[in-house]
Protein backbone atom coordinates (compact mmCIF):
# COMPACT_ATOMS: atom_id res chain seq x y z
CA UNK A 1 0.00 0.00 0.00
CA UNK A 2 1.21 3.59 -0.70
CA UNK A 3 0.23 5.01 2.30
CA UNK A 4 1.65 8.52 0.54
CA UNK A 5 -1.82 8.53 -1.26
CA UNK A 6 -3.48 9.25 2.09
CA UNK A 7 -0.99 11.65 3.39
CA UNK A 8 -2.06 14.94 2.75
CA UNK A 9 1.28 17.71 1.86
CA UNK A 10 -0.07 20.99 2.84
CA UNK A 11 2.59 23.94 1.44
CA UNK A 12 3.16 27.00 4.08
CA UNK A 13 1.98 25.28 7.22
CA UNK A 14 2.35 26.26 9.89
CA UNK A 15 4.88 28.93 8.78
CA UNK A 16 5.87 29.69 5.50
CA UNK A 17 8.35 26.99 3.91
CA UNK A 18 6.74 24.07 5.26
CA UNK A 19 5.81 21.17 3.78
CA UNK A 20 2.83 19.94 6.18
CA UNK A 21 2.60 16.63 5.94
CA UNK A 22 -1.50 15.99 7.07
CA UNK A 23 -2.26 12.42 8.45
CA UNK A 24 -5.88 13.30 9.72
CA UNK A 25 -6.57 12.49 5.84
CA UNK A 26 -4.95 8.93 6.20
CA UNK A 27 -6.77 8.72 10.07
CA UNK A 28 -10.11 9.14 7.98
CA UNK A 29 -10.08 5.69 6.29
CA UNK A 30 -10.26 2.93 8.83
CA UNK A 31 -9.12 0.45 6.67
CA UNK A 32 -5.69 2.36 5.51
CA UNK A 33 -5.34 3.59 9.51
CA UNK A 34 -5.29 0.43 10.39
CA UNK A 35 -3.12 -0.98 8.10
CA UNK A 36 -0.82 1.92 9.16
CA UNK A 37 -0.78 0.81 12.94
CA UNK A 38 -0.66 -2.43 12.26
CA UNK A 39 2.85 -2.58 9.65
CA UNK A 40 4.23 -0.10 12.96
CA UNK A 41 3.44 -2.87 15.36
CA UNK A 42 4.86 -5.45 13.25
CA UNK A 43 7.65 -4.10 13.19
CA UNK A 44 7.58 -3.54 17.58
CA UNK A 45 6.30 -7.44 17.55
CA UNK A 46 10.21 -8.94 17.80
CA UNK A 47 11.26 -7.04 20.20
CA UNK A 48 10.06 -7.82 23.31
CA UNK A 49 8.36 -4.61 24.14
CA UNK A 50 6.65 -3.79 27.98
CA UNK A 51 5.69 -0.42 26.81
CA UNK A 52 4.92 2.13 24.27
CA UNK A 53 5.76 5.99 24.31
CA UNK A 54 4.67 8.38 22.49
CA UNK A 55 4.60 12.11 22.47
CA UNK A 56 1.63 14.43 22.36
CA UNK A 57 -0.16 15.20 20.27
CA UNK A 58 0.25 13.09 17.16
CA UNK A 59 2.13 10.50 19.01
CA UNK A 60 -0.70 9.33 20.79
CA UNK A 61 -2.40 8.74 17.32
CA UNK A 62 -0.11 6.17 16.75
CA UNK A 63 1.06 5.20 19.91
CA UNK A 64 -2.28 4.56 21.95
CA UNK A 65 -3.24 1.81 18.96
CA UNK A 66 -0.06 0.37 18.53
CA UNK A 67 0.18 -0.33 22.15
CA UNK A 68 -3.18 -1.83 22.04
CA UNK A 69 -1.92 -4.47 19.32
CA UNK A 70 0.71 -4.88 21.21
CA UNK A 71 -1.53 -5.56 24.23
CA UNK A 72 0.75 -3.11 26.46
CA UNK A 73 0.73 -0.14 28.33
CA UNK A 74 1.08 3.10 26.77
CA UNK A 75 3.17 6.56 28.31
CA UNK A 76 2.44 9.58 26.89
CA UNK A 77 4.99 12.22 26.84
CA UNK A 78 3.37 15.82 27.31
CA UNK A 79 4.14 18.99 26.92
CA UNK A 80 5.09 21.02 30.27
CA UNK A 81 2.12 22.08 33.07
CA UNK A 82 -0.08 19.11 31.64
CA UNK A 83 0.92 15.81 33.68
CA UNK A 84 -0.45 16.57 37.26
CA UNK A 85 2.47 14.11 39.36
CA UNK A 86 6.02 14.72 39.37
CA UNK A 87 7.86 14.63 36.02
CA UNK A 88 11.20 14.61 34.42
CA UNK A 89 11.71 17.24 31.84
CA UNK A 90 13.70 18.31 29.01
CA UNK A 91 14.04 21.20 26.62
CA UNK A 92 14.31 20.75 23.01
CA UNK A 93 14.40 22.20 19.73
CA UNK A 94 11.79 21.46 16.64
CA UNK A 95 11.39 21.92 12.83
CA UNK A 96 9.31 25.33 13.76
CA UNK A 97 10.09 26.50 17.61
CA UNK A 98 11.81 25.14 21.08
CA UNK A 99 9.40 23.65 23.42
CA UNK A 100 9.59 21.12 27.06
CA UNK A 101 8.58 17.79 27.01
CA UNK A 102 7.89 16.36 30.60
CA UNK A 103 6.83 12.36 31.53
CA UNK A 104 5.66 10.98 34.72
CA UNK A 105 8.99 10.15 36.85
CA UNK A 106 7.56 6.54 37.92
CA UNK A 107 5.81 5.86 34.55
CA UNK A 108 8.84 3.61 33.21
CA UNK A 109 11.04 1.29 35.41
CA UNK A 110 14.18 0.24 35.00
CA UNK A 111 14.83 -2.38 32.31
CA UNK A 112 11.63 -2.04 31.04
CA UNK A 113 12.20 -2.25 26.86
CA UNK A 114 10.30 0.72 25.43
CA UNK A 115 8.86 1.05 22.12
CA UNK A 116 9.20 4.89 21.15
CA UNK A 117 7.04 6.10 18.08
CA UNK A 118 5.55 9.78 16.57
CA UNK A 119 3.94 10.11 13.52
CA UNK A 120 6.79 12.19 11.92
CA UNK A 121 10.34 12.06 12.03
CA UNK A 122 11.84 15.93 10.83
CA UNK A 123 14.58 16.96 12.57
CA UNK A 124 14.82 14.80 15.06
CA UNK A 125 14.42 17.00 17.95
CA UNK A 126 11.14 15.54 19.95
CA UNK A 127 12.48 11.82 19.63
CA UNK A 128 15.98 12.90 20.46
CA UNK A 129 14.41 14.33 23.86
CA UNK A 130 11.85 11.25 24.43
CA UNK A 131 14.92 8.83 24.21
CA UNK A 132 17.08 10.88 26.89
CA UNK A 133 13.94 10.71 29.34
CA UNK A 134 13.06 7.09 28.22
CA UNK A 135 16.58 6.36 29.06
CA UNK A 136 17.16 8.47 32.16
CA UNK A 137 14.19 6.63 34.21
CA UNK A 138 16.17 3.48 33.40
CA UNK A 139 14.42 1.86 30.48
CA UNK A 140 16.14 0.38 27.57
CA UNK A 141 14.94 2.20 23.82
CA UNK A 142 13.91 -1.65 21.89
CA UNK A 143 12.94 0.39 18.32
CA UNK A 144 11.52 3.87 17.73
CA UNK A 145 8.59 3.71 14.98
CA UNK A 146 6.98 6.40 12.36
CA UNK A 147 4.48 6.85 10.16
CA UNK A 148 6.43 8.82 8.38
CA UNK A 149 10.23 10.02 7.95
CA UNK A 150 11.52 13.68 6.23
CA UNK A 151 14.81 12.03 5.08
CA UNK A 152 16.04 15.62 4.33
CA UNK A 153 15.89 16.69 7.63
CA UNK A 154 18.16 14.16 8.43
CA UNK A 155 16.40 13.43 11.32
CA UNK A 156 18.06 9.64 11.55
CA UNK A 157 21.62 10.91 12.30
CA UNK A 158 20.32 11.77 15.98
CA UNK A 159 19.50 8.34 16.04
CA UNK A 160 22.01 5.93 14.53
CA UNK A 161 22.16 3.82 17.51
CA UNK A 162 18.64 2.78 17.59
CA UNK A 163 16.52 0.25 15.63
CA UNK A 164 14.24 3.12 13.50
CA UNK A 165 10.92 2.23 11.27
CA UNK A 166 9.46 4.04 9.38
CA UNK A 167 6.45 3.60 7.23
CA UNK A 168 6.75 6.12 4.26
CA UNK A 169 9.75 8.31 3.53
CA UNK A 170 9.76 11.87 1.85
C1 LIG B 1 5.49 17.38 15.20
C2 LIG B 1 5.37 15.90 14.87
C3 LIG B 1 6.53 15.30 15.62
C4 LIG B 1 7.58 16.42 15.60
C5 LIG B 1 8.65 16.11 14.60
O1 LIG B 1 4.89 17.59 16.47
O2 LIG B 1 4.13 15.37 15.32
O3 LIG B 1 6.20 15.01 16.97
O4 LIG B 1 6.88 17.61 15.22
O5 LIG B 1 9.60 17.14 14.56
P1 LIG B 1 11.11 16.93 14.98
O6 LIG B 1 11.58 15.61 14.48
O7 LIG B 1 11.81 18.08 14.31
O8 LIG B 1 11.18 17.03 16.47
P2 LIG B 1 4.51 19.00 17.05
O9 LIG B 1 5.52 19.39 18.07
O10 LIG B 1 4.27 19.95 15.92
O11 LIG B 1 3.19 18.80 17.88
P3 LIG B 1 1.87 17.90 17.74
O12 LIG B 1 2.27 16.48 17.60
O13 LIG B 1 1.21 18.17 19.05
O14 LIG B 1 1.08 18.39 16.56
MG1 LIG C 1 4.23 15.69 17.50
Amino acid sequence: MDFKEYITVVPDFPKEGILFKDITTLMENGQVYKHAIDEMAKFAQAKNVDVVVGPEARGFVVGCPVSYVLGVGFVPVRKAGKLPREVIEIQYGLEYGKDTLTMHKDSIKPGQRVLITDDLLATGGTIEATIQMVEKLGGVVAGIAFLIELSYLNGRDKLGQYDVFSLTTY
